[in-house]
C-alpha cells in the first residue's frame, strides 16, 4: 500500500493509456455523463486504477511550448479521495519534464478551487481564439461556458490538502 502526498493510504495506481484502452475510457466517460469529445486522443490519458477497475481518468496535450489539460473525471464512490489531485499532479509533472512554459485548463466555475490548488489562475478568455490549433475543445460550441484557467509551470503549486 502506499502513501499518497496528503498521508493517507493510497490505493489507486495511476499508468499511461495505450489504445487498447480506448474502449474501456470512452464507456467510462459516457457513463459519469461526460460530453463526447470531437477531440480525444486515448495516449493522451493517464489511467487512475484500483486492482485494475479504471476509477478516473485524465489527458494531457503538449503542442510547443503550451500544455493543455482535458478530460478529467474519476468515479463517484472514489471521489473526494485525492485522485482527481493525483491524475492532475501526474500530468503537470508530465509537461514539466517537457519544453512546455504554461499550462491551461477549461473549468466549470465550481472547480475553479480543485485547479487553483495546482497553481492554475484565471486566464484572459479572449486567448481561447488562439488555443484553436491546439485543441478542438477551444472551438467547440460548450466550451463557450467554460472558464479558462492558465498554470505556469515555472511555478510550484500548493500541496494538496
Ligand atoms: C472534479 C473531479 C475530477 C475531482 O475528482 P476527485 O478525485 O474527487 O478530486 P480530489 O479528491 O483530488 O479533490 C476533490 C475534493 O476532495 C477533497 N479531498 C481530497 N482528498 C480528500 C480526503 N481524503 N478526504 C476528504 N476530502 C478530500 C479535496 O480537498 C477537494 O476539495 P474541494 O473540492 O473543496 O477543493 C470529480 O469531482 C469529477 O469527476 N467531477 C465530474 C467531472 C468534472 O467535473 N471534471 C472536471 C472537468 S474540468
Amino acid at each position: 500500500m502506499l502513501t499518497s502526498k496528503q498521508g493517507i493510504e493510497q490505493v489507486w495506481t495511476i499508468r499511461r493509456a495505450t489504445e487498447a484502452d480506448s474502449g474501456e475510457v470512452s464507456s467510462f466517460q459516457q457513463s459519469l455523463n461526460r460530453p463526447q469529445r470531437s477531440d480525444s486522443i486515448c495516449s493522451e490519458y493517464f489511467l487512475a486504477e484500483v486492482d485494475g477497475e479504471l476509477v478516473g481518468c485524465a489527458a494531457v496535450r503538449l503542442k510547443e511550448q503550451t500544455g493543455y489539460l482535458y478530460g478529467l473525471v474519476v468515479s463517484k464512490r472514489w471521489r473526494r479521495r485525492g485522485i482527481g489531485y493525483a491524475l492532475t499532479d501526474r500530468r503537470l509533472d508530465w509537461l514539466r519534464g517537457t519544453r512546455a512554459s504554461s499550462a491551461f485548463v477549461l473549468s466549470m466555475f465550481w472547480n475553479i478551487r480543485f485547479f487553483k490548488r495546482h497553481g492554475f489562475e484565471l486566464a484572459d478568455r479572449r486567448k481561447k481564439r488562439d488555443l484553436g490549433s491546439l485543441h478542438q475543445d477551444f472551438t467547440d460550441k460548450w466550451s463557450a461556458r467554460s472558464v479558462l484557467l492558465v498554470v505556469d509551470l515555472g511555478r510550484p503549486s500548493s500541496p494538496p490538502l
